[in-house]
């Protein structure tokens, strides 16, 4: 058999998974500030949700999802981003019926069958947030701030990052420009590589998105939608540049900010940093899709969101030099003179435990010195060591593994002793 994690997989092993630990409690304490309340949606769906949802023409549908029938003959996808999941969800449970609004955010796996690479990967881990039921500029700020505080509050600092923000406009005006843009393709498609050709007739904004330098140049110069938008878009992206200005969030208008999926409307916004990334230098992004409801046959409604991603950040991180340092596996290490000590220190052990203190013991007979050993590995602050002199006087030996110190501690009080000494 083949032992190895599949391609474009990893394992979360305790380090990583202690950073996506902290990134998830850290995004609970702060989105909750916005008012924002978790949910779990399934990890797959009906595969209408994203054919519809993200859109036929875009990478990710045309080409990355893990689709299969179930045993049922239903087609099924493994989800390949949360926001369609949790417009689905809203919907399915009229969270938004009335006029009410929801905010709402989820962690977890999301699987594109991509080429891998540094922080590329076919399964990856998102943290993501969507308001839904609000259409008001100020909203389109409060997200885009909540997502930089999260950035920043993590570690990553706020020099290395760029904030790019850009207008998709609506149904009003997107068609118009969609057709000019596929017409400047197809003048140009002479310097154009064949898939922005091919993408002339199906998807011609990701034309801005193409990495080949040639089609870069000749991309610069076509049409921006900046200049053609309706007056209600004009407006609301120029209400989004001003509550940033406002809230003193500096940003970089990119007009060539298309994005990768087909749901949005208006806003987009993408955060990007430099080092530690190679050629993904997005760790996160989003922006508003006050379609998507309807696309599902629910009622209009507006929405808005963002996505991160765990790897790309924890790549930012290291790279600003950031350690996320997890909590020691045990606070205390309780550790015994001789084997045939085992039930006394059980008893200590479950004692400790029970009073909320982590505790760890040696299983395998080691002696007092790798026991001590093991006791540094594991980041214990205090070592309790068990003997039989100490133990028939109703004692335990406590020591201080910063001072050093050691001190006898009748046994009816070490538990206290102890939570005192990790305050
Ligand atoms: P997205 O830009 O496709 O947006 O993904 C968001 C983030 O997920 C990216 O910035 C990146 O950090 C991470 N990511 C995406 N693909 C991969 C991959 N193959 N490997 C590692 N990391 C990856 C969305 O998913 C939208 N749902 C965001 C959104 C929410 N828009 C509105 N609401």
């Amino acid at each position: 058999m083949n032992a190895r994690a599949p391609k474009g997989t990893a394992d979360m092993l305790p380090d990583v998974a202690r950073a996506w630990e902290h990134m998830q409690r850290t995004a609970q304490r702060l989105f909750a500030r916005y008012g924002y309340e978790p949910v779990y949606t399934p990890i797959f769906e009906h595969t209408e949700v994203f054919t519809r949802g993200i859109g036929e023409a875009t990478d990710i549908v045309s080409k990355e999802m893990y689709t299969f029938e179930d045993k049922g003959g239903r087609s099924i996808t493994l989800r390949p981003e949360g926001t369609a999941s949790v417009v689905r969800a809203t919907l399915e449970h009229n969270l938004v019926a009335n006029g009410q609004s929801a905010k709402l955010y989820y962690a977890g796996p999301m699987f594109r069958y991509e080429r891998p690479q540094k922080g590329r990967m076919r399964q990856f881990w998102q943290i993501g947030a969507e308001a839904l039921g609000m259409a008001e500029p100020g909203i389109d700020a409060e997200v885009i701030v909540m997502l930089m505080r999260y950035f920043e509050e993590l570690g990553i600092p706020r020099q290395n990052m760029r904030l790019l923000i850009n207008t998709m406009g609506d149904e009003n005006c997107r068609p118009a420009y969609r057709d000019k843009i596929a017409g400047f393709i197809r003048e140009h498609s002479t310097a154009l590589c064949e898939e922005c050709n091919r993408r002339a007739e199906t998807n011609p904004l990701r034309a801005f998105d193409c990495k080949n330098p040639g089609c870069k140049d000749v991309m610069s110069e076509a049409p921006l939608l900046r200049d053609e938008l309706c007056d209600d878009c004009a407006a609301h992206y120029a209400a989004v540049k001003s509550s940033l200005d406002d809230l003193a969030i500096s940003y970089i208008e990119d007009p060539s900010l298309v994005r990768g999926l087909d749901y949005y409307t208006r806003t987009v916004f993408e955060v990007q940093v430099d080092a530690g990334l190679g050629s993904q230098n997005a760790i996160g992004g989003g922006g508003r899709y006050d379609r998507l409801m309807e696309q599902y046959g629910g009622p209009a409604t507006p929405g808005l969101g963002f996505a991160l991603g765990f790897e790309r950040t924890l790549l930012a991180l290291e790279a600003a030099g950031v350690a996320i340092l997890g909590h020691p596996v045990a606070e205390v290490y309780v550790a015994r003179v001789d084997a045939a000590l085992g039930g006394a220190v059980f008893a200590l052990v479950q004692e400790l435990r029970d009073a909320g203190i982590a505790t760890e013991t040696d299983y395998q007979g080691r002696s007092l010195k790798s026991q001590f050993k093991q006791a540094d590995r594991l980041g214990a602050r205090a070592v309790v060591i068990v003997g039989p002199d100490e133990l028939a006087a109703g004692e335990v030996t406590m020591r201080d593994m910063t001072t050093k110190d050691e001190s006898r501690i009748p046994l009816g009080e070490i538990a206290a002793r102890l939570k005192q000494l990790l305050g």
